[in-house]
């Protein structure tokens, strides 16, 4: 006999679900901010509106517009932004990305820093001349041993404080009634497992760019569980009938 829920939503008195409620409210309208700011902060990063797989590959895979991004990639990101259209932005993005490998400099960015960037950049004597190769090679040197302290950081701060929201949000989910013990296990356990996918994707992405989708199958998966999960306990608290019938003095066992 497992007695872990000895009374259901419904039957809460009224200051806990006044609780209860402020806090899911709190965390539902929480989640909403945290995906429009991942719309606005990642979702142009590639320069086209909503959130796709380019925007998590620039936004994971390096650290692009952080303090150890290459100066090329940081003044794309920062005062040169809207000296190249958003295509041969991205482009350049790439190849800086990609190394700057030398074998694509003549015939394809060459071109463009040419006819984008020489106009200031070739005539300029104060800035440096980034139409020639060498001094473009300054430009895409990239220090990645700090992108890892960044990213620590990150992890640990995201699975830290994460987790007390699903812990809350779930605990509050193991008095709902009307699913079975297994059904509510999996949803309450959902969130901790793809907040690990998460955060192990930005590792990931970061090594290699193909791992990119998981960033994004991370982040839908625990909004799903988490958005079941409150509205289905406001749900019923506020809501749904009490149960009948059932003596007060006799805990619910599953
Ligand atoms: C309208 C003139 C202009 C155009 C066009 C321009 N730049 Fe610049 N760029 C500047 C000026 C001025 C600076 C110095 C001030 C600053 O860093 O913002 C600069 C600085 C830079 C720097 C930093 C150089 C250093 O050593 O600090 C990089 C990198 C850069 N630009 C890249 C580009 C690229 C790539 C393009 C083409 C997509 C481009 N710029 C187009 C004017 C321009």
């Amino acid at each position: 006999m497992k007695v872990i829920q000895n009374f259901s939503l419904a039957e809460l008195a009224l200051p806990t679900k006044m609780l209860f409620t402020g806090y899911l409210l709190a965390i539902g309208v929480g989640l909403i901010a945290a995906g429009a700011q991942i719309m606005l902060t990642h979702g142009m990063a590639d320069g086209k509106p909503g959130l796709s797989v380019d925007d998590i590959v620039y936004s994971y895979h390096g650290n692009h517009d952080g303090p150890n991004a290459s100066k090329l990639e940081s003044k794309l990101f920062g005062s040169m932004k809207d000296n190249a259209p958003p295509e041969v932005r991205m482009t350049l993005l790439k190849w800086a990305d990609a190394g700057a490998p030398a074998s694509d400099w003549d015939s394809k960015i060459k071109p463009l820093v040419v006819e984008y960037c020489g106009p200031c950049h070739a005539n300029m004597p104060s800035i440096p001349n980034i139409t020639e190769k060498s001094v473009m090679d300054q430009m895409t040197k990239r220090d990645e041993g700090a992108t890892i302290t960044t990213l620590t950081r990150v992890s640990h701060i995201h699975l830290f404080g994460v987790s007390f929201i699903f812990f809350f949000v779930g605990w509050i989910f193991t008095y709902a009634s009307g699913f079975s013990p297994v059904a509510k296990s999996i949803l309450i356990v959902t969130p901790f497992a793809f907040l690990i996918i998460d955060v192990a994707s930005w590792w990931l992405t970061k090594m290699n760019p193909n791992f990119a989708w998981l960033v994004i199958v991370g982040g839908f998966g625990y909004s799903a569980a988490s958005t079941v999960m409150i509205f289905t306990s406001l749900y019923q608290m506020w809501l749904m009938p009490k149960p009948a019938g059932r003596h007060k003095t006799e805990p619910a066992t599953e």
